[in-house]
C-alpha cells in the first residue's frame, strides 16, 4: 500500500512540474489560466517565471529525497540535490511566490492565504538546513516532511481547482479559499504523520553522524 501512495505522490508531484515547465516555456505567459490572473501575471511576468521554474525544481526533486533506499545507495546526490532543492526550489521559489502572492488573484483572502504558505515554506525549508548542519537528523527528517507537504500545495491546489469547477462552484467563489485550502490539510497531515507511533525514522534516538 506504502510502495503504491509513493508512485502516486511522484506521478502527481511529476505532472504538475512538467505541466508548470511546458505551459511556462511553450505558451505566452497566463494563456492557461483566468483571464484577470493573466493581467496580473503580466503585469509581474519576471515574478511568475521565477518562481514557477524555480518551485516546479522543487516538486521535481523532492519526492527523490524521501527514497531511503535512494539516499542510501547515492548520498552524495542526495545531498547535492538537497542543496539544489532547498536553495533554487525553495528560497528561490518561496521568495517570488511571497512577491507574487501581493497581486494574487481573489483579493486579501487569497494574499494572506499564499504569503503564509510562502513563508511557512520558507521557515521549515530553513529548519531542516540547520538541523542537518548540526547533524540532527531527527528533526532534519520532520522539517523536510513539513517542508515537502507544503511544496505538494501545488498539486493539492490543482486536485482542489478540479473538484470546485467538477462541483460547478464558480471560479471567482472558491479561488480565494484555495489559497488556504492547498496547504493547511496538507500541514495538519505532516504533523499527524511525524506525531504517530508508526513512524519509526521520527523517534528521538535516530541521530546519526554529520551527513550533508
Ligand atoms: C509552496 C509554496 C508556493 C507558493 C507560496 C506559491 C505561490 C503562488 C502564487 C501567489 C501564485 C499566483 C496565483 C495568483 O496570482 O492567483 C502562483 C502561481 C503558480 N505557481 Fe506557485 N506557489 C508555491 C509552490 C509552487 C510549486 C511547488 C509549483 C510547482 C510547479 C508552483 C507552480 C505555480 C504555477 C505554474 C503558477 C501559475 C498558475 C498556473 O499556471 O497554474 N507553485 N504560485
Amino acid at each position: 500500500m506504502l510502495r503504491l501512495n509513493k508512485i502516486l505522490l511522484y506521478f502527481l508531484a511529476l505532472g504538475v512540474a512538467f505541466y508548470a515547465v511546458f505551459a511556462y516555456s511553450f505558451f505566452p505567459l497566463g494563456s492557461l489560466v483566468h483571464p484577470l490572473m493573466k493581467l496580473n501575471f503580466q503585469a509581474h511576468a519576471g515574478g511568475v517565471y521565477l518562481h514557477v521554474f524555480a518551485a516546479a525544481l522543487a516538486l521535481l526533486l523532492g519526492p527523490l529525497q524521501f527514497s531511503s533506499a535512494w539516499r542510501q545507495q547515492n548520498p552524495r546526490w542526495h545531498r547535492w540535490s538537497g542543496r539544489v532543492y532547498l536553495i533554487l526550489g525553495v528560497l528561490v521559489g518561496g521568495l517570488s511566490g511571497l512577491y507574487i502572492a501581493q497581486f494574487a488573484f481573489g483579493g486579501w483572502i487569497a494574499r494572506s492565504g499564499f504569503s503564509l504558505l510562502a513563508l511557512a515554506w520558507l521557515f521549515s525549508g530553513l529548519m531542516a538546513y540547520r538541523a542537518i548542519r548540526r547533524a540532527d537528523i531527527f528533526n532534519h527528517r520532520r522539517w523536510m516532511l513539513r517542508n515537502f507537504s507544503l511544496t505538494f500545495a501545488a498539486v493539492t491546489l490543482r486536485i482542489d481547482l478540479g473538484l470546485f469547477s467538477a462541483a460547478g462552484v464558480t471560479f471567482e467563489v472558491f479561488y480565494p479559499w484555495l489559497a488556504w485550502l492547498c496547504w493547511l490539510p496538507n500541514g495538519m497531515w505532516a504533523e499527524w504523520f511525524i506525531s504517530t507511533k508508526s513512524n519509526a525514522p521520527f523517534k528521538a534516538d535516530a541521530v546519526a553522524p554529520r551527513s550533508m
